[in-house]
């Protein structure tokens, strides 16, 4: 092992063909068990390691920052959400921080379409009846959902996967309406077939399928409460491949049991896997374990796009995935 190699530190398990490279690359410590690090594992490794390949899973905020070595240089985020790293103290301690973007878009808009077939046209119900054997044989009035073509989609957060969620709404024959901090180039908006509504009260009661795709930030945080949720018709579905933070969860669930929400698909929860109880069991709600991006091919371009930023860093220039903080 070269003293001169960079030494990085990876918290989770990566794809193997990731982490061979890693090892061939850099004096890589790898996590060989998947088991997040504990608070003491992740500073120990901020005060050894040159670069730190953290995921979702590990609270980089500013008192744990803090601990950090002055060798600690670089932090390459497995992953395109950085809630959970606090950019600002990183920054002021000259430590640089990198995530992967775009390359989940696609796979997370996947699964956000599946999470609305799902609810409107109730595939849970369907499969539990026939899994179940109380399936008796077609009926004219079994397992009615709501057609999806010609409903209008409300996507908040029109970034790379709203666009990508609105590109497959298309093609089901909705009508795509968004919201963002201010309207995509109109080009795009034509290519999408999307309408602005500057108002995100103006466009909730309009939602048949209100889709989040907004980062969790300070202002995004419970966007969706309980006034907002009041806004939606009864007969919506809300849908969460975003983060859990962006929804008033408690609200979310009463609105659900109150029956003034149709239904809800979620991929994301407030307390990350401490999923409330509520929330199971319902079967107009579909959940699944953050897993939109979930797929072979994302997590290798991750690895991929990982490595590119360390050896960018490492010939000595701005890596291109950078994240500044906020102004
Ligand atoms: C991300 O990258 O932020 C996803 O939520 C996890 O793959």
């Amino acid at each position: 092992m070269s003293s001169s190699k960079l030494s990085v530190v990876v918290t989770r398990r990566l794809p193997e063909a990731v982490e061979n490279r890693l090892v061939e690359l850099f004096d890589t410590t790898l996590n060989k068990t998947d088991t997040p690090f504990s608070h003491e594992q992740l500073v120990d490794a901020l005060q050894t390691a040159d670069v730190l390949i953290p995921t979702l899973s590990d609270k980089l905020d500013t008192e744990t920052l803090a601990k950090a070595g002055k060798q600690l240089k670089l932090i390459t985020n497995y992953g395109s959400g950085y809630d959970h790293i606090d950019i600002e103290a990183a920054h002021k301690r000259g430590i640089i921080v990198t995530n992967t973007p775009g390359l989940l878009s696609e796979d997370s808009a996947d699964m956000t379409l599946a999470l609305i077939l799902t609810v409107m046209r109730r595939f849970k119900e369907g499969s539990a009846a026939l899994q179940s054997g109380d399936w008796t044989g077609w009926s004219p009035s079994a397992f009615l959902g709501t057609s999806i073509g010609g409903k209008t989609l409300a996507i908040i957060g029109m970034g790379r996967v709203g666009m990508a969620v609105a590109r497959r709404a298309n093609a089901f024959g909705m009508k795509v309406i968004y919201n963002n901090r201010k309207p995509v180039h109109p080009e795009i908006e034509r290519n999408l077939n999307a309408t602005y509504i500057d108002k995100l009260e103006d466009m909730l009661p309009m939602a048949d399928v209100l889709s989040l795709h907004c980062p969790n930030t300070p202002e995004t945080h419970h966007l969706l409460n309980t006034k907002r949720l009041a806004m939606l018709k009864p007969t919506a579905f809300v849908i969460n491949t975003a983060r859990g933070s962006v929804i008033d969860e408690t609200a979310l669930i009463d609105a659900l049991e109150q029956g003034s929400l149709a239904g809800a698909g979620l991929d994301v929860f407030e307390k990350g896997s401490q999923v409330n109880p509520r929330l199971c069991g319902r079967n107009n709600v579909m959940l699944l374990p953050h897993m939109a991006s979930a797929t072979k091919e994302a997590r290798v371009d991750m690895g991929e796009k990982v490595i590119l930023n360390i050896k960018t860093f490492e010939l000595g220039h701005r890596p291109p995935d950078q994240v500044l903080p906020r102004r």
